[in-house]
C-alpha cells in the first residue's frame, strides 16, 4: 500500500516536472531570461553561467591546451538530421563521431550541433563576444563524455560532463573568397523545417569539416561554464575558437527570415541567444614566439 502510494505520488512528479519546467522562452516576458531561475530552472543563476564576454588580453596563458583529436569530422556520412526546435535549428549526428585531446579528460561524442543568431547580418547574435564585439552567428557542437553513453541527463551531473565547441560565423569579404557550398547545402534545408517540430533527414555529402572550413583548431578560448538554455546546469567545459567561418550576408539573413517559432502564422525566429554572464577565467595557448 505504502509501496503504491509512493510509486503514483513518483509517477506524478515525473509527469508533472518536465511540464513545470519547460516553458521558457527568450523574447516573451513572462517566460524570457530574466525569469528562468523563478520558472524552476534553478542553476540559470548560478555563479558559472554562460555565455561570457572574452577579454582577449585576460586569458591566461596555458600550454596544456593542445590540438584536439576529432573522429570522423570528415565524415559525408555523419549529420542524420535537421530540425526546428522552436528555439534554434539542430542537427544530430550519428555515433562514431568523436573529438579528444585539447586537454579534455577523456574522450566526448559528438551528439549534434545547432545555432545561434540575431535579427539577419545587420543584428549580430552570438552568443559569446570577444572584447565585446558580437558577431552574426554561433555554431556549438554538443559532446558528451564517452563514459555516458550519449546520455546527457547523466552527463550534466557530472561538471565536466559536456564538451561544447563554439564557432562565431561572420559575413565574408566581399569578392575575397567563395561561398563554402556545405553551407548553401545545409540551409537549403531551412525551407523544409519552417514549422517549429519539424525535421527532415540529410542526404550525405557534407561532413562536419565542410562546415569549419576556414578554422584553425589549434586556436582557441577554454572556460568552465554552463548551458545557455534552462536548465542552464554548470556542465560544460567550453571550447571558443578564435577563427570565424566565413559564409556570404544572404546566407545569414537566411535564418531570420525562413524559420518560425511555432506555425505558419508565427513570427520568424530571431535573436536566439542569451545575454552575457558574469566573468569567468580564460585560457589560451601561449603566443607563438
Ligand atoms: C536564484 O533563483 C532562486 C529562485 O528564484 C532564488 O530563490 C535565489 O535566491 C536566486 N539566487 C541568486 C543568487 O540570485
Ligand atoms: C566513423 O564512422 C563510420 C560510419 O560513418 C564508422 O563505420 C566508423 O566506425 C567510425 N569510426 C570510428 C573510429 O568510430
Ligand atoms: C528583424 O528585422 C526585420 C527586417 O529588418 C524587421 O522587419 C523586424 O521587425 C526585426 N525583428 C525584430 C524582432 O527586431
Ligand atoms: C540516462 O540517465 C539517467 C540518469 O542516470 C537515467 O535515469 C535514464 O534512464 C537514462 N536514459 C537513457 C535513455 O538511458
Ligand atoms: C545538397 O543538398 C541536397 C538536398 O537539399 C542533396 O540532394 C544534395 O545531394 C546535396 N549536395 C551535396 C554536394 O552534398
Ligand atoms: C499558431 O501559433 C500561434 C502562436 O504563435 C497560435 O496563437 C495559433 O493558434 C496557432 N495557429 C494554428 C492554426 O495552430
Ligand atoms: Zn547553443
Amino acid at each position: 500500500m505504502v509501496m503504491n502510494s509512493l510509486t503514483v505520488a513518483a509517477l506524478f512528479l515525473c509527469f508533472l516536472a518536465p511540464a513545470d519546467t519547460d516553458a521558457w522562452c527568450y523574447h516573451d516576458p513572462s517566460c524570457s531570461e530574466a525569469t528562468w531561475p523563478l520558472l524552476g530552472h534553478n542553476y540559470c543563476n548560478g555563479t558559472q553561467q554562460s555565455p561570457i564576454d572574452i577579454v582577449s588580453a585576460h586569458a591566461d596563458d596555458d600550454s596544456d591546451l593542445m590540438p584536439f583529436i576529432f573522429v570522423n569530422y570528415s565524415s559525408t556520412s555523419a549529420l542524420k538530421t535537421i530540425e526546428n526546435s522552436g528555439m534554434t535549428v539542430k542537427v544530430s549526428l550519428h555515433s562514431g563521431i568523436t573529438v579528444s585531446g585539447g586537454d579534455l579528460s577523456e574522450t566526448y561524442d559528438s551528439l549534434q550541433f545547432h545555432l545561434h543568431w540575431g535579427n539577419g547580418s545587420a543584428v549580430p547574435g552570438s552568443e559569446h563576444t570577444v572584447d565585446g564585439k558580437r558577431y552574426p552567428m554561433e555554431l556549438h557542437i554538443v559532446n558528451s563524455e564517452s563514459s555516458c553513453n550519449r546520455n546527457t541527463t547523466l552527463a550534466v551531473e557530472d561538471s565536466t560532463g559536456l564538451a561544447a565547441l563554439a564557432f562565431f560565423i561572420e559575413e565574408m569579404p566581399d569578392g575575397v573568397s567563395q561561398e563554402p557550398a556545405s553551407w548553401r547545402n545545409l540551409t537549403s534545408y531551412l525551407t523544409s523545417i519552417t514549422n517549429s517540430g519539424e525535421s527532415v533527414s540529410i542526404t550525405p555529402g557534407i561532413s562536419l569539416d565542410d562546415l569549419l572550413v576556414g578554422v584553425d583548431r589549434r586556436k582557441y578560448y577554454r572556460y568552465l561554464g554552463s548551458l545557455t538554455t534552462p536548465p542552464c546546469n554548470e556542465a560544460v567545459v567550453w571550447t571558443v575558437f578564435k577563427d570565424t567561418i566565413k559564409v556570404s550576408k544572404d546566407l545569414i539573413d537566411l535564418f531570420s527570415t525562413t524559420v518560425r517559432v511555432s506555425n505558419s502564422s508565427s513570427p520568424f525566429m530571431v535573436n536566439v541567444y542569451r545575454n552575457i554572464q558574469a566573468a569567468q577565467e580564460v585560457k589560451t595557448q601561449p603566443a607563438e614566439p
